[in-house]
């Protein structure tokens, strides 16, 4: 085995991060701007916290190109609110638009081609091409730096849930009808079209 030390530069750390924790599930981020406009980003560092209450958890790091706060946190660190859109395969392309580093401001619905709907109990919009929506009230938030490459825990409690009825089956969400996608490392995107079972030794189990 080979050693690394954790106290070099951000692209040394991330790297091992992106290449060990992965398949990474893919928040995609919608908030509302100051002038009302719509802000969308994707988000792998994402993941369940809790079930009742229904908390979901996600990590915008500041941008390791400028030092600047990301324009999701900012806007959720002041409108408490947040929807998670979700990412099957052929939705990747445009959510990887999403990604790109727009001025503040500047609707990342309007240059990925996507749709934006309004939300029923939050003022910030869904994606209409999303499969499965997360509304979301801003729980807490957790920071460790302003410097580039430091990172933050965002959580949100889910208040209402919206999933496509052809990814439905008795009330519960079919992997293969949905088809997400997950992050790997680099540029790499992950199918998740092979599954597995494996039995638990359990008494019941809440998923049968
Ligand atoms: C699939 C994917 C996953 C990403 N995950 C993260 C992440 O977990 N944390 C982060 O800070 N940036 C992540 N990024 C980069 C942000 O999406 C990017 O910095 C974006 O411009 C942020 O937008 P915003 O300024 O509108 O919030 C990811 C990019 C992609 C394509």
């Amino acid at each position: 085995m080979t050693t690394f030390e954790t106290n070099g530069a951000f692209a040394d750390n991330y790297k091992f991060l992106i290449g060990s924790i992965l398949p990474r599930p893919i928040a995609v981020v919608s908030t509302i701007n100051l002038d009302g406009t719509n802000n969308v980003a994707p988000f792998s560092f994402f993941t369940a916290v809790s079930a009742q209450p229904m908390i979901v958890a996600f990590c915008p790091m500041i941008r390791s190109s400028t030092g600047a706060q990301k324009d999701t946190p900012l806007n959720i660190l002041r409108e408490k609110e947040f929807v998670i859109n979700f990412v099957h395969e052929e939705l990747a392309q445009k959510i990887n638009l999403t990604s790109t580093e727009l001025p503040y401001g500047e609707d990342e619905f309007k240059f990925s081609g996507l749709t934006p709907i309004d939300s029923e109990k939050i003022k910030a919009r869904r994606i209409k091409e999303s499969l499965i929506h997360f509304e979301c009230i801003f729980r807490d938030r957790l920071n460790y730096g302003d410097h580039p490459g430091a990172g933050q825990i965002i959580t949100g409690e889910v208040v209402k849930i919206h999933v496509a009825d052809q990814i439905l089956e008795n009330g519960k969400i079919v992997t293969s009808k949905y088809n997400p996608v997950g992050r790997g490392a680099g540029n790499d995107w992950i199918r998740c079209d092979s599954t597995f079972v494996l039995e638990r030794l359990m008494t019941s189990q809440i998923q049968k």
